[in-house]
C-alpha cells in the first residue's frame, strides 16, 4: 500500500494549483500579472475534482510501482500535467502518462510544455484513441470531456487493453438524443424536447456504465464538481473486478432495446474480415 499522501482533497489541491507557479504558469493558468485567469477558472476545477477521484485509486497501487496512464483525447493535457506534478511532490514517485488526441497542434503544444516542465515521463501521440498502441501495459484509463462518442473509445480502448481502471468524465452525448423519440415506455416524457435531451443524456451514462458492467468492471457514477458549475461533472469510475473476464452484455442490450435505440459501444469490438464484412470478436 502506498504512504498517505499531504494532499487528498479537492480544496487542497485547488489551493496548490492557485499557489503553485512551477505548474500553473506552463499551463498557462494566470496572467502575465499574476492573476490566476477568470476563464481557466472552470476547467482548474474539473480537473482538482477529478484529480481528487484519481489520487484515491492511486493509493491502492503499491508504492514502488510505476503507474501507467493513458489520457484520451487529452487537448492540452492540462490532468496529466497536474496529476504527474502532484504526484511527483507529494508522493515522490513519477508515474508515466500517455497521451492521445486528434488535434495535432495540440499534440504539439503539450510537447512544448513537456520540455518546459522537463518532463520525461510523458509521451504524446496524435491520432484518434481508438487506433492507439500503448507500449506500456496501462493501469489508469482518463478522459476529461472526450468529445461525444470519443468517450466511447476511451472505454473501449481501456476495456480492449485489459486497463485495471477507467475513468471517465463524458461531454456532449449527441448519439441518441435523435433516436429517443419514439417507440420506448417513457415517450411522455421524452416528447418534450428539454427532457429528451436530458434523458439522453442519463441514457447514454447508463448505457456506458452497463457496458462496463458486463465486460468485468464494478462501477460507480460520481460528481467531481458540483452541477452549478458545468452540467458535465459525472465521473464514471470502472474498476476492472479480478476473475471476471466472461462478457455479460445484457443488460446493455436491454436497455438499448427497451428505448429502441442504437449505441455504439460495441462496435469498436468488431473486426473486419478478409471478405470486409464485419465479424463480432466477443
Ligand atoms: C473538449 S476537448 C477536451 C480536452 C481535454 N481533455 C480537456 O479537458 O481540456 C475534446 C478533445 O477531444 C479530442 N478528440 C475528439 N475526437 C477524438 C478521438 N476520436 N480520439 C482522440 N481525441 C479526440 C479533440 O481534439 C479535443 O482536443
Amino acid at each position: 500500500m502506498v504512504e498517505v499522501m499531504k494532499i487528498t482533497n479537492k480544496t487542497e489541491i485547488l489551493n496548490l494549483l492557485e499557489q503553485e507557479d512551477d505548474i500553473i504558469n506552463p499551463l498557462g493558468f494566470k496572467h502575465n500579472n499574476g492573476l490566476l485567469k477568470k476563464d481557466m477558472n472552470k476547467k482548474i476545477n474539473e480537473i482538482a475534482g477529478f484529480c481528487e477521484q484519481i489520487l484515491k485509486v492511486v493509493r491502492k497501487f503499491d508504492k514502488d510501482k510505476e503507474i501507467v496512464f493513458l489520457e484520451c483525447s487529452c487537448g492540452k493535457s492540462y490532468l496529466s500535467f497536474v496529476l504527474s506534478y502532484i504526484l511527483e511532490r507529494e508522493f515522490n514517485t513519477t508515474p508515466f502518462f500517455f497521451g492521445v488526441d486528434t488535434n495535432k497542434e495540440l499534440i504539439e503544444r503539450c510537447e512544448e510544455i513537456r520540455s518546459v516542465l522537463g518532463y520525461k515521463n510523458m509521451t504524446f501521440k496524435h491520432g484518434r484513441t481508438i487506433d492507439f498502441t500503448p507500449d506500456k501495459k496501462v493501469d489508469v484509463v482518463i478522459a476529461l470531456h472526450a468529445c461525444n462518442t470519443a468517450t466511447d473509445e476511451a472505454i473501449a480502448k481501456g476495456i480492449k487493453i485489459g486497463a485495471k481502471y477507467i475513468m471517465i468524465v463524458p461531454c456532449c452525448h449527441g448519439q441518441l438524443r435523435s433516436q429517443i423519440k419514439s417507440h420506448h415506455p417513457l415517450t411522455n416524457v421524452t416528447q418534450f424536447g428539454l427532457l429528451r435531451y436530458k434523458f439522453a443524456d442519463i441514457l447514454t451514462d447508463a448505457l456506458r456504465s452497463q457496458f462496463l458492467l458486463g465486460n468485468g468492471y464494478y462501477v460507480e457514477l460520481l460528481e467531481i464538481v458540483s452541477p452549478k458549475l458545468t452540467p458535465k461533472n459525472i465521473l464514471i469510475s470502472a474498476r476492472k473486478i479480478k476473475g471476471r473476464n466472461k462478457r455479460n452484455l445484457e443488460g446493455y442490450y436491454e436497455l438499448g432495446s427497451m428505448f429502441n435505440t442504437n449505441f455504439g459501444l460495441q462496435e469498436f469490438f468488431q473486426e473486419r474480415s478478409s471478405n470486409d464484412t464485419l465479424v463480432c470478436t466477443c
